[in-house]
């Protein structure tokens, strides 16, 4: 009987992608995908460990694990990810039921330490450095399990090299390297070729893309526009850019290539210029509202969204304001926004003298969510009336008569359609906008301006 796996992915979109890769390589492995864990031979924990909290996820996921692996001894645990890579061996004393723990930079050799493991025993293999055979394959990308097919992520930088005190990712992702320009446009093509209308361009800090290639050094904007005239690519996006190397290059690609989608998230984490120093940011403030203010000069309609952390250690009632202040004045679409967590090894954790009272973080939270709620609610509404272009995702989760679809500026839409094969997954319409809510629209069909290729494809497909 055909072996089957099931991954869970924590974190962000690069652990996403990372999860996707790695399913091709099971898939190739002669495995089966399955979402019922009773069912499952290989479980991998793909883990994240920015906030506190993913930490704890990991280790309550782990526990269930254990009672299930108590019945079935065969099954065997993989934990891979950024989680792996900072606890590395001490993650096997905690669960000693783990059979495989990779980290970050050797996740595409799971399969492998899977059946190596099943014959010698628990294996953990950590790397300390990026490994440059897993940068520059580009074949577990294109072997990729994607969960629609019409959308791709595309990696074009690993690791980070800014140094931001509240920040585990450098010491766990490494530091940053780019992919060469003409292998990111290559995949590009491909993905298109398959029937990908969409990609987002992935890396912890994208502008500063190309900064390691020494022979001739590529703009991040000079990518912008190379994949954004892939023909058949009819939306790019990308995440995330950093405040400070938001250079006029990359706002000028945007502006001009039409492709790239008029959408940019771009982290503030703090409206205090005192804090901005203490988290290293290496931006102030006003300097951050000159830079959004450029790029909402030059592109068309943009939608922004933005990272806030709470209760930065040594954060006062003054520095919250200013941050209340700032992003009451950035306008923006919407806000992630986070409680401050330490993480070990940073320099933001070093003194648990200056961590904020919880209870006061609590309430400062809730204070911005207000903040980030009303003028999230405010754009929104005032999209009412508005003609949008979708790319439909699908019937909606809770209510299949409602189908939803994505605009331009990534904001999620729900309709009613009364005719479902015009509107398959992969198709592009236009809808009127009709009613705007904090995080999502509602909209009326207009037309399907493009039916779904890649559903046609599949169903074209001999059986
Ligand atoms: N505590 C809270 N939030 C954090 N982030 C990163 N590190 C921490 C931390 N230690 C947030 C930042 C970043 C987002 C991905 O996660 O806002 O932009
Ligand atoms: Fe992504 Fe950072 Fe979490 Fe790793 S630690 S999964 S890079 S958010």
């Amino acid at each position: 009987m055909t072996r089957k796996f099931l991954i869970r992915t924590f974190g962000c979109q690069m652990n996403e992608h990372d999860s996707e890769r790695l399913a091709g390589l099971l898939v190739a492995d002669g495995l089966e995908a399955t979402d019922d864990l009773d069912e499952a031979d290989v479980v991998v924990l793909n883990t994240c460990c920015i906030r506190e909290n993913a930490d704890n996820k990991l280790y309550g996921h782990l526990g269930h694990l254990r009672s299930l692996k108590a019945a079935r001894p065969e099954m065997q645990i993989a934990v891979t990810g950024c989680l792996s890579q900072k606890d590395k061996g001490a993650l096997r004393e905690r669960a000693d039921h783990i059979d495989v723990v990779v980290g970050t930079h050797n996740i595409t050799r799971t399969p492998v330490l899977l059946r190596q493991a099943a014959i010698d025993g628990p294996i953990t293999e950590i790397l300390d450095a990026p490994d440059p055979v897993e940068m520059t394959d580009a074949a577990p990308a294109l072997a990729a399990v994607r969960e629609v097919p019409w959308a791709a992520w595309i990696t074009i930088q690993t690791g980070c090299d800014n140094s931001c005190a509240y920040c585990i990712v450098p010491s766990v992702r490494g530091p940053e390297i780019s992919r060469p320009l003409d292998d990111i446009v290559a995949e590009a093509e491909l993905l298109a070729s398959r029937g990908v209308v969409e990609v987002t361009l992935l890396g912890q800090n994208v502008n500063s893309y190309g900064r390691d290639i020494t022979k001739r050094r590529p703009l991040f904007a000079e990518l912008l526009e190379a994949v954004g005239s892939v023909e058949g690519i009819d939306r790019v996006r990308f995440t995330s850019p950093h405040p400070k190397d938001l250079r006029p290059e990359t706002i000028e690609s945007m502006a001009t290539t039409d492709a790239v989608c008029n959408q940019l998230h771009l982290p503030l984490q703090s409206g205090s210029d005192a804090v901005l120093a203490a988290m290293r940011r290496g931006y102030t403030a006003g300097r951050y509202l000159e830079r959004l203010a450029a790029a909402r000069a030059a592109i068309d309609d943009l939608a922004v969204t933005t990272d806030i952390i709470v209760g930065f250690p040594g954060e006062t009632e003054e520095d919250f304001e200013q941050t209340l202040a700032v992003a009451a004045e950035a306008e923006f679409d919407s806000a992630y926004t986070f409680i401050f967590s330490p993480r070990p090894g940073t320099r933001a954790a070093q003194d648990p003298a200056t961590f904020i009272d919880p209870d006061v973080v609590a309430d400062r939270f809730e204070r911005l969510h207000l903040v980030v709620e009303r003028s999230a609610l405010v754009k929104h509404e005032a999209r009412v009336g508005r003609i949008e272009q979708l790319l439909v995702e699908g019937p909606s989760k809770r209510d299949d008569t409602v189908t939803s679809g994505r605009t331009r500026q990534g904001k999620l839409v729900h309709f009613r359609s009364e005719d479902p094969v015009a509107v398959r997954p992969g198709a592009i319409v236009e809808a009127t906008i009709t009613r705007g809510a904090p995080h999502f629209l509602e909209g009326e069909l207009r037309r399907v301006v493009a039916p779904s290729r890649t559903v046609r494809r599949l169903e074209l497909r001999p059986a």
